[in-house]
């Protein structure tokens, strides 16, 4: 029997840290049951120090969870402990994972902290953690630049201190795969007490080297790897779930483990990501990306339909690349509704919630023939974004436009129980026009520096999904709207925009100094 490799997913935490990415609690309460649907071994759910939004969301995700271990993130500070104990109180299996950094650059100039004080620290938050649960977590941060030394030195005292998982991050994706795996068969080697922990590893892609790091810690005996879905997460990301899981599973004959993961989950779970952060996936992304199946040459053609395994080393089928399925239509009633929204993870707090989705299916259906699971899953994107204490409302969009004509827009918003009205005329066609209208009424001086449109299934009457980013003040956010005609996605896309804006609070960043750090 192969050993198990532990997968951690940290989308919810990392993968949110990407600018842009942030998500509502019922979001990530929702991508949390996806990940869980998927087999994923630990959900890191957040940061919980990070503002009073984060605990909650962590919190509502310790309590929707009820098989996988929910953890949350905490900076070697007993404040951010003892929150994150509060916040993970009610799960059924609860971990902490504290960290504090270790390389000379970050003792001295993040933390201006001394090696000496860097592992008191350490110990104490380890220590403290270990009051609110056994599973305990601890990561040298930037341990890729550190000192291989004074990590062994960190290590073996956290271990002492009652920490069973040690995480080695290459926090920014600094390291080179054999180094990479050689460092951790070295940390094994030499901390004496190394067979009381598990080694984990998270590694950053900043030089497209966080799979290939992840993979050659896992040769070395790391049996923990720290993921995202999609590789989401801070500046270039961290490795790819789908792509760690599946290379250990399509590679048996080379990896000494194996994974507990459902291949099948993989793409759904990667298109509930992508559609709630607004983070398209490549075409040419491996395992998730439209085309990572798609034979185009005659030869490759001929080759698959001959004999499958002459250009395809794995199948379309096994993670999860089914025809997209038509699960309910226009004369589908509620409970037909509401089974299959409970299998995509949704649950509805009363039936007043459930007859809003509803009424919402049954004008889509009027629209659409056929409506497909990523059709309800963006009607629950549009639900969750509203119950998050909305400040503006899409009320009513006209628009006019034609060959020669110049394009018009009307748009009435709400604000508070007051509705407004503008007319906009634009050169740039009826979207510009639209989006114009908005700003002109809410002149939130934010910069647009992202739109764009997919469909979320195929066929003229498909769904348009809009996602534009806003830039203001350093803050950044993506909005999604989805709608079978465009330029209404497009105004609900721009108002989700605005609406996130208005929300982002001062939320703390766990990576970032802070003046008690
Ligand atoms: O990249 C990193 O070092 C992290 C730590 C908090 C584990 O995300
Ligand atoms: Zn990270």
């Amino acid at each position: 029997m192969s050993d198990k490799l532990i997968i951690f997913d940290t989308t919810l935490r990392d993968g949110e840290q990407s600018p842009g990415a942030s998500m509502t609690r019922d979001e990530k309460v929702r991508i949390a049951k996806a990940l869980e649907r998927l087999k994923v071994d630990i959900i890191e759910a957040g940061f919980p120090a990070a503002s009073p939004g984060d605990f909650e969301a962590v919190q509502a995700v310790a309590r929707a969870v009820k098989e996988t271990t929910v953890c949350g993130l905490a900076r070697a500070l007993d404040k951010d402990i003892d929150r994150a104990g509060e916040a993970l109180k009610d799960a059924h299996s609860s971990r902490i994972h504290t960290f504090i950094a270790t390389s000379p650059l970050h003792m001295e100039h993040k933390l201006k902290m001394t090696p000496d004080q860097v592992v008191e620290n350490a110990v104490r938050a380890v220590k403290r953690a270990r009051q609110y649960t056994d599973n305990v977590e601890f990561s040298p941060e930037d341990a890729g630049r550190s000192e291989e030394d004074f990590l062994c030195r960190v290590l073996e005292a956290v271990i002492n201190a009652g920490a069973r998982t040690l995480n080695i991050p290459d926090t920014v994706g600094y390291a080179m795969p054999e180094q990479f795996g050689r460092l951790i068969a070295r940390l094994r080697e030499r901390i004496p007490n190394s067979d009381l922990a598990i080694f984990s590893v998270h590694c950053h892609n900043d030089l497209g080297l966080a799979v290939a790091n992840s993979l050659a810690a896992v040769v070395n005996g790391a049996r923990q790897v720290e993921c995202t879905i999609n590789g989401l997460g801070e500046r270039a990301g961290n490795a790819a779930l789908e792509e760690v899981v599946m290379a250990v599973r399509t590679r048996k004959d080379f990896f000494p483990c194996h994974t507990d993961i459902d291949a099948r989950e993989i793409v759904p779970c990667s298109k509930l990501v992508s559609s709630i952060t607004g983070f398209p996936v490549q075409p040419n992304k491996s395992i998730v990306g439209a085309n990572a199946f798609a034979h185009e040459s005659g030869i490759h053609q001929d080759g698959v339909i001959k004999h499958r395994e002459t250009y395809e080393i794995m199948s379309a089928e096994e993670v999860g690349w089914t025809a997209n399925r038509m699960v309910l239509g226009k004369h589908s009633g509620r409970n037909a509704f509401r089974a299959r929204m409970a299998e995509l993870g949704a649950e509805f707090a009363s039936e007043e919630e459930l007859n809003t989705v509803f009424s919402r299916f049954k004008q889509l259906a009027d629209r659409k023939h056929e409506i497909f699971d990523e059709d309800l899953q963006s009607l629950l994107n549009e639900t969750d974004a509203e119950a998050s204490e909305e400040y503006v409302k899409l009320v009513a969009l006209d628009f006019s436009s034609g060959m020669g004509e110049r394009p018009q827009a009307r748009v009435t918003i709400k604000t508070g129980h007051q509705e407004h009205q503008a007319d906009f005329s634009a050169s740039g066609g009826v979207v510009d026009a639209s989006l114009k209208a908005i700003e002109s009424l809410l002149n939130t001086e934010a910069k647009l520096t992202l739109y764009s449109v997919n469909n979320i299934t195929s066929g003229t009457d498909a769904q348009g999904e809009v996602t534009v980013r806003l830039e203001k003040g350093g803050r950044i956010v993506n909005g999604q709207g989805a709608d079978t005609d465009i330029v209404i996605a497009s105004a609900k896309a721009y108002i989700n925009a605005v609406n996130k804006l208005q929300a982002s609070n001062q939320r703390k960043h766990p990576q970032v100094d802070e003046v008690d750090v």
